[in-house]
């Protein structure tokens, strides 16, 4: 489904060389919003895929998934709905590797343009660092599972330089076409302070965008919002008079259950499983 930005040329120009990247002779896209407002789904249709094939209904599954926690808390509401997708995943058989970005040591894009010299080895990050291997790891899996807390309505700066990253090694400059063949599965797990209401008036189109921006992997795409998390345990101790600390505790009891059993069936379903 292609939006246009109506905010001058020079706008104009990256979104129509992002659609072209973007677009896929052979595939075509639907934009759903199911039922659940928390999710937004990209299928993918006629997707072709270089990949292993997974065999599902329990048997066989040879599905490669990777977590990664975008946020720096290792054990909070991001981290926490990322193992349960892990648990998801390895319910379904596929293997599993969990990250955290900040144990890493890595910037967005340097721009050194390695990954465009002729005769470079296509969707391949060149420079040095401890993000590189995650890319190639990535581009290498079946599915991908990322979350990220809101900071100041946008994914954590870690995500951002991943994006980055990732997608400008599978951007060619000769004619905006992707280079990545294979297909990756991709959940994306938003957490974030503000009630769903919000998120759906301020967030839900940064959330699309992140989504989109994750469609050059050829997979299906899943956004989960996860809204009205408890920032921290006692709210007396901290000058954070904006929060309702009873509504919070009531939210982290009654609705973060249901978020994490959204994130595990999230992680089966992208891993091959039929949950
Ligand atoms: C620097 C910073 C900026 C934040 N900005 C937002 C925001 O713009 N909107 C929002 O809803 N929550 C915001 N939050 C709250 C977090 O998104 C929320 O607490 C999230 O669930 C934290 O994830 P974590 O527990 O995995 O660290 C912000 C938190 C921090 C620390």
């Amino acid at each position: 489904m292609a939006r246009r930005s109506k905010s001058g040329g020079l706008l104009l120009w990256h979104w129509q060389a992002w659609s072209h990247f973007l677009k896929c002779p052979s595939e075509s896209f639907d934009l759903q919003d199911s039922q659940d407002p928390q999710r937004i789904i990209f299928f993918r249709i006629s997707c072709f895929s270089n990949q292993r094939q997974c065999i599902c209904g329990g048997k066989e599954n040879h599905m490669k998934t990777i977590l990664i926690n975008g946020s720096p808390r290792k054990n909070w509401n991001t981290a926490m709905m990322l193992r349960e997708a892990q648990k998801g995943a390895e319910s379904v058989g596929a293997e599993t590797e969990y990250m955290d970005l900040f144990d890493l040591s890595y910037t967005g894009c340097r721009s050194c343009l390695a990954c465009k010299r002729k005769g470079a080895e296509r969707c391949k990050c060149f420079w040095k660092d401890d993000l590189s291997p995650v890319i190639d790891r990535i581009f290498a899996s079946d599915a991908l599972m990322i979350g990220s807390p809101i900071y100041l309505g946008d994914v954590t700066s870690q995500v951002r330089g991943l994006i980055e990253r990732l997608h400008f090694c599978a951007l060619s400059y000769d004619d905006y076409a992707n280079y990545f063949t294979g297909k990756v599965n991709v959940g994306i797990i938003l957490t974030m302070n503000a009630p769903m209401a919000f998120y759906n008036q301020a967030y839900r189109k940064k959330a699309e965008e992140i989504a989109q921006s994750f469609r050059a992997l050829n997979g299906e795409v899943e956004v989960y919002a996860c809204c009205d998390t408890l920032q921290v345990n006692d709210y007396s101790k901290f000058s954070m008079a904006g929060f309702n600390e009873a509504h919070k505790k009531e939210m982290r009891e009654k609705q973060f259950p249901r978020d994490l059993e959204a994130a595990y069936q999230m992680g089966a379903r992208l891993s091959g499983g039929e949950a």
